[in-house]
């Protein structure tokens, strides 16, 4: 049976990486898929594998920093699509493993422009929504980093430990209209953001650290985003949900 048939689901940083294979394994769920990304590329190709299976989707091309940009686009597509069950909030950028010294007021607030400010863009227009049908599931997108910290790229761990504050605060909030919202944590998973040449070093050593003795995949992610998008998690709400291979426990 399909877990997701007919369910409208916005995912942000779709274009690429875990954002991708949401939205394929969604897809292959029932789901009805609204791919967002800055990257109109990446955002075609994660278009062209849903036309081959021929899944439903729309694609929302603009940068979630952007407000009124987003606002538009989503307003067109909510008339058309219907409105919003299931928000992924997934964009993210590389903390670029800098050290404080390095991370000037621009590259702080790119990093907390993108992760915060984004997923509040996005969950503040499908609220509305989600209220008037008494049904919502908000699942962000934190990180091993945000609830372990790590000794560089310090921006990134405060962006994803605030995402988890604003997942339990949240979750609160919206309790009363059935709107739950959870996070995933991602361990080390290889996609074009942490998979980059020069990275084969830092990969390997990380490797070593982790108990079971590698690197996950994105469906290890998507999965656990599934089961906060479905049913089976109907009484789940501002939770941590991290496949990192025993790294974080
Ligand atoms: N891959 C990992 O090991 C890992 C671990 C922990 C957390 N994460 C988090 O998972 C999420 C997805 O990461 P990924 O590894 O798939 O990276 P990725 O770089 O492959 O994908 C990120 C996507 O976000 C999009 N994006 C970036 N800035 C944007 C903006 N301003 N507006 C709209 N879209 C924007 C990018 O274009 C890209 O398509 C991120 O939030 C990341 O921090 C990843």
């Amino acid at each position: 049976m399909k877990s997701m048939k007919d369910k409208v689901v916005l995912i942000t940083g779709a274009g690429s990486g875990l954002g991708r294979n949401h939205a394929i394994y969604l897809a292959q769920q029932g789901a009805n898929v609204i791919i967002q990304d800055i990257n109109e590329e990446g955002a075609n190709g994660t278009s062209r594998k849903l036309h081959k299976f021929g899944h439903t989707h729309r694609l929302m091309i603009c940068d979630i920093r952007k407000t009124k940009q987003f606002q538009n686009l989503f307003e067109d597509i909510e008339k058309s699509f219907g409105s919003v069950d299931v928000l992924v909030n997934n964009a993210g950028i590389s903390s670029q493993q800098r050290a404080i010294e390095e991370i000037t007021d621009e590259i702080l607030s790119e990093m907390f422009d993108v992760n915060i400010k984004g997923a509040y863009v996005a969950t503040r227009l499908v609220i509305p929504g989600m209220k008037a049908k008494k049904f919502g599931r908000i699942i962000n997108t934190a990180s091993i980093f945000g609830m372990a910290g790590t000794d560089s790229g310090s921006h990134y761990c405060g962006a994803k430990a605030a995402l988890i504050g604003l997942t339990k605060a949240w979750a609160k909030e919206l309790a009363p209209w059935n709107i739950l919202v959870n996070a995933v944590a991602p361990g080390f998973i290889p996609t074009p953001m942490t998979n980059r040449p020069g990275k084969e070093k830092i990969r390997s050593e990380r490797k070593r650290s982790i108990p079971l003795g590698h690197e996950g995949e994105p469906a290890d992610i998507s999965h656990a985003v599934a089961y906060f998008a479905s049913d089976a998690s109907k009484y789940v709400t501002g939770q941590v949900l991290s496949p990192n291979g025993g790294i974080v426990i």
